[in-house]
């Protein structure tokens, strides 16, 4: 049947208030307007930024669908759509690629200035949403909101994939891959014999230490307090892990004693000003890189040692690998089909749609790298 012009009804998660069990209703799915894409989804992850909105830590306006790590099956376009068709395969972009602002422009940024995770882009108020639920307008999360049957999504914000990828798991590569190992092949560029701390080994926290090993680091130390995640963190390559809190001191004096001068790369991928503080002091003094992945909770500060940023460490914020979104990921995804890159290890849990709640369970209680929702 064909479904285009009109309105689709269909299964979908919402969140609907602040820290609230997601339910499962029927929403109605409108068209895609000029510019926009509308997508049937074949899968997405549950990425720690998800987690970060419903439990209203960021800029989200409830009540909204959560989701942004999609990949799924264009079911229509709107007017001027040029870039996909009906019938292809696409990943959702939490960083869309306008190919017009300053940071679209410069060859160095990526974070365009049409994004939604920043509060300051007041995209989220603009009624771009396409959802209903029992007559009541339903937000969007991240201009994406992938866990639903269809979405509908800006054009700048979906990019379009090898027609051989399995829709099962390449959304992993919507985001998690390009975040994580992302920042660590692209963003810091890793060198070879390099040692390497990674705060968090999560999702992001694990694509990280499949960068730095791929880059060739000779110590990756991983850090997390959930020690469940030590196994599956060593079999992608870190060589240390700790649990900060079986330590009486802080864990970045513990990396400083064990590497003697501190690491050349630190990631934080946790999203605590507390841990990003720790990346921070884990880094060597003069050369170290810090790169902040976590995303932290709005209107949260970091404080530094102001006399101490004079030794040249750097930090620096990273989204998506700081990869041009809608130019670069696809590539990933080819890389992945050529057996480049195996992002296999990845995903622990593949469960159905309506099993969510159990997927959140398992999320929550610390036992998935990624857990992929099929639809
Ligand atoms: N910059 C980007 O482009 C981008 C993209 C995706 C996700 N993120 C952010 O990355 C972060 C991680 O996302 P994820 O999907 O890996 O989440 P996750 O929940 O899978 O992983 C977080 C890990 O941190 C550990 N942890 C929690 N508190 C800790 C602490 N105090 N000390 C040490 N370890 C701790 C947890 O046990 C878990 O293993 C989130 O903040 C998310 O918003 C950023
Ligand atoms: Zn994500
Ligand atoms: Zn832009």
């Amino acid at each position: 049947m064909d479904t285009s012009d009109k309105t689709i009804t269909c299964r979908a998660a919402i969140a609907w208030a602040a820290n609230s069990t997601l339910s499962i209703e029927e929403v109605q799915v409108e068209p895609p307007k000029a510019g926009e894409v509308r997508i049937k989804l074949a899968s997405t992850g549950i990425c720690g930024t998800d987690d970060h909105a419903i439990k209203g830590l960021l800029s989200a306006i409830f009540p909204f669908i959560p989701g942004h790590e999609g990949a799924g099956i264009v079911e229509s376009i709107g007017k001027g759509v040029t870039s996909v068709k009906p019938g292809d395969k696409v990943l959702t972009l939490i960083i869309p690629q306008c190919r017009e602002c300053s940071s679209c422009l410069h060859p160095k940024g990526n974070f365009c200035e049409k994004q939604d995770v920043l509060p300051s882009s007041g995209l989220m108020l603009d009624g771009t949403s396409r959802f209903t639920c029992k007559g009541k307008k339903i937000y969007h999360s991240f201009r994406t909101s992938t866990f639903t049957e269809y979405t509908v999504v800006p054009e700048i914000a979906v990019a379009k994939i090898d027609d051989a990828a399995p829709m099962d798991k390449v959304s992993l590569i919507s985001c998690e891959v390009p975040t994580g190992y992302g920042a660590a092949v692209h963003s810091a560029k890793v060198t070879h014999g390099s040692t390497c701390v990674v705060f968090g080994l999560g999702g992001i926290g694990s694509a990280i230490v499949m960068g730095c090993k791929a880059s060739g680091a000779s110590r990756i130390i991983g850090v997390d307090i959930n020690e469940e995640k030590f196994p599956r963190a060593r079999a992608l390559g870190v060589t240390d892990c700790l649990n900060p809190q079986k330590f009486k001191k802080p864990v970045q004096q513990v990396v400083m004693e064990m590497t003697g001068v501190g690491a050349d790369f630190a990631f934080e991928a946790i999203g605590l000003s507390d841990t990003m503080l720790a990346a921070w002091d884990s880094c060597h003094r003069s050369y170290g890189v810090c790169l902040i992945v976590g995303v932290a909770p709005l209107n949260s500060k970091l404080s530094l040692d102001a006399p101490m940023i004079v030794s040249g460490r750097t930090m620096k914020g990273v989204c998506l690998g700081d990869y041009k979104t809608r130019d670069c990921i696809h590539h990933l995804v080819t890389d992945y089909l050529q057996n480049k890159i195996n992002i296999d290890p990845l995903v622990t849990h593949q469960l159905p749609f309506d099993q969510l709640h159990k997927a959140f369970e398992l999320y929550h209680a610390g036992k998935t790298i990624r857990c992929i929702l099929l639809f």
